[in-house]
């Protein structure tokens, strides 16, 4: 039997996920020497090096990315079961990790607001990414829960939708597309356009829809951030696709148009993910029934539209 205690673990732990000793002496508030000793103790007991240095850069080996992997799994079960404890107890206390996609963050925050308010003793790790990195952190099973649209249909996943997400067509006030009604996609044909990162849900959605209408826009800009792309469209850089939820502020401001574009909004939703065969903890489950709850009351863009009476042209 290894003879390693729980706080060298979590010592390996954290050097393994900054890939640096002095980061790790940072994060845990120890001098670096007693990381290294923690280290050297473990590797001793375990009777394999567990990293190797080339150059300035630390590698895990093999028997250190097998034993990073089962530091997660005992770390996930002892929190899991501290806050099962907590809740037996009659509260809910731990930390809840989210990871949720660009588009998500326009909600989740105020949604959190309230779950906070309601169990003010849980911490909150959010993270907010693309598509494709929040795939990648739920193979690695880095979170909770994930909010995404599209979820991959290649996984094993349970996805329970939630809100609609519908991608629509945004264009500068002054464009001379938002003085038509109704605008047809062929319209669109060598529109100047600004793009998201490779990697975007929302890019991926946008190629689908033109490749199947035989569009093809001419891309000026590719930008990793919405915000980015709205100030950019509002500056006359040009048109781009975005999730309506993002636009809201910019519609009332009047900086920013909805163009009524034939086959648009692409209907996305929203889907609350986890991997199938993940065992949720006490406070995923209580934020899963809050979300599913709570974004009944998030406005539809068309709510949103009537109640500041805007023309979506
Ligand atoms: P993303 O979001 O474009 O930031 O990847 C897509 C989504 O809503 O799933």
């Amino acid at each position: 039997m290894i003879q390693a205690t729980l706080h060298q673990l979590h010592v390996f732990e954290t050097v393994a996920r900054h890939g640096s000793f002095t980061r790790a002496a940072e994060e845990l508030s120890i001098t670096q020497p007693t990381v290294s000793t923690q280290i050297k103790q473990l590797t001793k007991s375990i009777g394999l090096p567990l990293f190797e240095q080339i150059g300035k850069q630390l590698y895990l080996t093999e028997a250190g990315r097998e034993l990073l992997e089962t530091c997660q799994d005992i770390f996930t079960k002892l929190s899991n079961f501290e806050m099962t404890v907590a809740d037996l107890q009659g509260k809910k206390r731990g930390q809840l990790r989210l990871a949720v996609v660009t588009t998500a963050k326009y909600f989740v925050p105020r949604i959190l607001g309230s779950f906070c308010q309601q169990y003010p003793d849980v911490d909150i790790a959010l993270q907010v990414t693309n598509h494709q990195k929040l795939v990648r952190r739920m193979l690695e099973n880095q979170d909770d829960l994930y909010i995404l649209s599209q979820p991959p249909e290649d996984l094993d996943l349970v996805a329970r939708p939630f809100l609609d997400n519908p991608l629509v067509v945004v264009a500068s006030s002054t464009h001379p597309l938002t003085q038509r009604q109704r605008v047809s996609i062929s319209a669109l044909q060598g529109e100047t356009f600004i793009m998201r990162e490779p990697g975007s849900g929302t890019r991926r959605a946008v190629q689908h829809l033109f490749e199947r209408e035989g569009i093809s826009v001419n891309v000026r800009l590719e930008l990793g951030s919405n915000e980015a792309i709205k100030q950019s469209v509002a500056g006359g850089l040009g048109i781009s696709v975005l999730s309506a939820h993002c636009l809201l502020p910019e519609l009332v401001i009047g900086d920013l148009a909805i163009l009524e574009v034939d086959r648009f909004p692409i209907p996305c939703r929203w889907y609350a993910v986890h991997l199938q065969g993940k065992q949720l903890s006490v406070l995923a489950r209580s934020f899963l029934d809050h979300l599913l709850s709570e974004s009944q009351n998030i406005p539809t863009v068309e709510n949103f539209v009537k109640k500041h009476a805007l023309q979506l042209s």
